[in-house]
């Protein structure tokens, strides 16, 4: 009985992970192009690292005492006994194909990339254990031109996609050497005051992200503590008032938030979020920066890099508060066919259009069903035409064409009769 009450139990996606409907492609293939048609304008080149990487490159990359390591990732023994991990982000994974494939020899580089990243997060609205990314990384250049190309490249991502009220963060994290000395201020001084569990765990480990804590009752430590900026060393100092200055050259409004600090250890100098107060807790759409010393780290020659990524799930979520109705991709002909032999009449009808106008989307009835059924399904699909294939159609060799929506080029309402070719020449006058 137990057997048979767990074998009849619906089987559901795992929490945190959900399925992208076809519904919502619209809204994702129109991000996806926008965005990658943006990225090749400005010379980016696509990379697909594997989903999966030795556990070993994140903890060393990211930093073994963040959130990400300590509890995020979605590590395992694979059955050779190595500790591999779902890649919880992209740069990782960027700076070791790198490095394997010998990409920064060349003096400079920009790639992108898009797919999914793991990380065992607390579930909620813009936050999932299964989310997608679309980044880009630049390698060899250390002037901030390419931080302030880098900033202006993705506020055309939200200028063409027609998103407002993005808000462009700044910081700059200086030197490594820098931030220590300031590590040691920040310490100092929080040490002198009551912390909350989470603070005096990251004290020692990771004090920087203190700074980050959303705990109402840390706020006045927060507020009193030592800032970032002050402790630049002149090389940061003098890349970041530049980059202010280009950013002011383009236009760009900012905001310099010197609690920025970033979830991610490697990062140095410049660090950005864009954000939005549209989407509750979880508004950071887009965030990144530079890590000059991340490719020496990992084992490769010392080579300057920045990049960013954005939260997919979270720029949909505001596609689709701008956008209500998303034109769905549907067929332009839905082929009917009732009557003995009429099936491969509509195969054949069916391939040798899709020769001839290869832009064009048909979709077959298959499956059968009275010609009443059929004509329904034509009509819930959204095509523009129904074509009708019966036994009279088919000796004449002709097909019959019907209008199930008008537009401007649709006006007649009459069934139409045309041979195969005229039938092309008919649908070719069509934009699709
Ligand atoms: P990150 O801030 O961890 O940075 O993630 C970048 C973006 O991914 C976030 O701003 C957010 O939009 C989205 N995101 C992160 N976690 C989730 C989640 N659990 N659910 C939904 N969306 C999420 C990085 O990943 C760095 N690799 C960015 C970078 C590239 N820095 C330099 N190069």
């Amino acid at each position: 009985m137990l057997a048979l009450t767990i074998m009849s139990k619906t089987i559901q996606a795992v929490r945190g992970m959900k399925d992208i409907l076809p519904a919502q492609m619209p809204y994702w293939h129109h991000l996806e192009d926008t965005i990658r048609h943006i990225l090749e304008s400005y010379a980016y080149q696509e990379i697909r690292p594997p989903l999966v990487e030795k556990t070993e490159l994140f903890a060393r990359s990211i930093g073994e005492v963040t959130d990400i390591v300590e509890k995020e990732m979605y590590t395992f023994a694979d059955r050779n006994g190595d500790s591999l991990t779902l890649r919880p982000e992209g740069t990782a994974s960027c700076v070791r194909a790198g490095i394997e494939n010998g990409l920064f020899q060349k003096q400079i580089h920009r790639l992108w990339y898009k797919g999914p990243m793991f990380r065992h997060e607390r579930p909620q609205k813009g936050r999932y254990r299964q989310f997608y990314q679309i980044g880009a990384e630049v390698y060899g250049v250390t002037t901030p031109d390419i931080d302030a190309e880098i900033i202006a490249m993705t506020a055309r991502f939200w200028q063409q996609l027609g998103l407002k009220n993005i808000v462009l963060q700044l910081n700059s994290l200086g030197s490594i050497e820098a931030r220590k000395t300031y590590r040691e201020a920040l310490v100092n001084y929080l040490s002198q005051h009551s912390l909350d569990e989470d603070s005096q765990r990251r004290l020692q480990s990771n004090p920087l992200r203190i700074l980050d804590s959303k705990n109402p009752d840390m706020q006045t430590v927060i507020q009193g503590a030592p800032v970032l900026l002050d402790y630049l060393d002149e090389v940061s100092q003098a890349h970041f008032e530049t980059l202010k200055s280009l950013l002011a050259a383009l236009d760009i409004d900012y905001k310099i938030n010197p609690r920025l600090v970033r979830g991610l250890d490697y990062y140095n100098r410049t660090v950005f979020e864009w954000m939005t107060t549209e989407l509750g807790s979880q508004g950071t759409v887009c965030a990144g920066g530079r890590y000059d010393g991340l490719v020496e780290q990992i084992g490769g020659r010392a080579t300057p890099a920045i990049g960013f990524a954005m939260g997919i799930e979270r720029l949909i979520a505001l596609l689709e508060q701008y956008q209500k109705t998303p034109s769905v991709q549907n067929p332009h002909i839905y082929i009917t066919m009732v009557g003995d032999n009429t099936i491969s009449y509509g195969l054949r009808i069916s391939e040798f259009l899709r020769n001839a106008l290869p832009q064009l989307r048909l979709e077959m009835n298959c499956g059968g069903g009275s010609f009443k059924s059929q004509f329904k399904r034509a009509d819930k699909s959204g095509a523009q035409f129904a074509m009708i294939l019966g036994e009279d159609e088919m000796n004449k060799q002709q097909v019959g064409l019907k209008f199930l929506r008008q537009t401007e080029q649709t006006q007649t309402k009459e069934q139409l009769n045309l041979s195969w070719d005229e039938l092309v020449n008919y649908l070719s006058e069509f934009q699709y």
